[in-house]
């Protein structure tokens, strides 16, 4: 375990800090942390699907990664329509390009196993909180995704650099977050944040390989850009409490933390 984190502490600019280790180690955090982690899966895959949906794919393969995507969205945002979830159904070899710039035949081999692989996720956190009684509900995003991609830059294919960073640190973050909390966590939740590690660890890796391969110049004045941002978000007080929050503000308990009406 430790040989996988070792990049990943590398690669992220600061750790978790201790205030929101404590914080979700607390019984009363865990319905939320579960809640948004699920969130955070389909989060990943859907910003997955938009990179393919942008830059690769034409409109008919673009509408069939939205139809595969879509009763995970609904079990999120109309829990009372699907009882069960399908297996993610997806392959390159479907998939029809509309562009071939550089970089793109990889772009769509790694994010549509991601995709798939983030949805597999999406339905083991399902299962784990319907086996607790813990029921879905959308809950506001926090901060931290739109405070990261703020930092976009406006022209291509620096654009795509940018958003492909972006990818990295958010799931440098999550194994980073898995591996810190999983010790205070029961044995189930435990082995299951554990178990993420090994495939989120290689997700971090699969981003800044392809923002190496589509970028004109040398991503490292970037990846240190983006690496000062993320690491201002989660040292920085923050008002909400998720997954991906910075530290809690001393009021916040995840009682008070209200899901979104919507
Ligand atoms: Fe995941
Ligand atoms: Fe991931």
């Amino acid at each position: 375990m430790e040989s996988l984190l070792l990049p990943i502490r590398q690669f992220l600019c600061c750790a978790t800090p201790g205030a929101w280790i404590e914080l979700a180690r607390q019984p009363q955090s865990q319905s939320l942390i579960l809640q948004d982690h699920l969130l955070c899966e389909l989060k990943a895959a859907q910003s997955a699907a938009w990179l393919l949906r942008r830059y690769v794919l034409d409109e008919r393969s673009s509408q069939r990664l939205q139809a595969c995507l879509a009763p995970y969205s609904a079990t999120v945002y109309q829990p009372q329509r699907l009882a069960q979830l399908p297996r993610p159904e997806l392959s390159v070899s479907e998939l029809s390009r509309r562009h071939g710039g550089v970089g793109s035949e990889a772009l769509l081999e790694k994010m549509v196993r991601l995709i798939k692989e983030e949805l597999h996720h999406f339905n083991q956190v399902h299962q784990l909180m319907q086996s607790r009684g813990i029921a879905v509900q959308p809950l506001s995003a926090s901060r931290y995704a739109s405070g990261l991609l703020a930092e976009v830059r406006t022209f291509e294919p620096q654009a795509l650099v940018d958003k492909l960073i972006i990818g990295a640190y958010i799931e440098a973050r999550s194994c980073e977050r898995f591996a810190a909390l999983a010790p205070h966590l029961d044995g189930e939740l435990q082995r299951f944040y554990l178990s993420l590690l090994r495939s989120e660890a290689r997700h971090f890796e699969d981003y800044l390989v392809l923002a190496r391969q589509i970028s004109p110049e040398i991503i490292d004045p970037r990846i240190e850009v983006i690496g000062a941002r993320e690491r201002q978000l989660i040292l920085s007080a923050d008002t909400q409490f998720r997954f991906h929050s910075g530290v809690p503000t001393p009021s916040r308990s995840p009682a008070a933390v209200t899901p979104q009406s919507s």
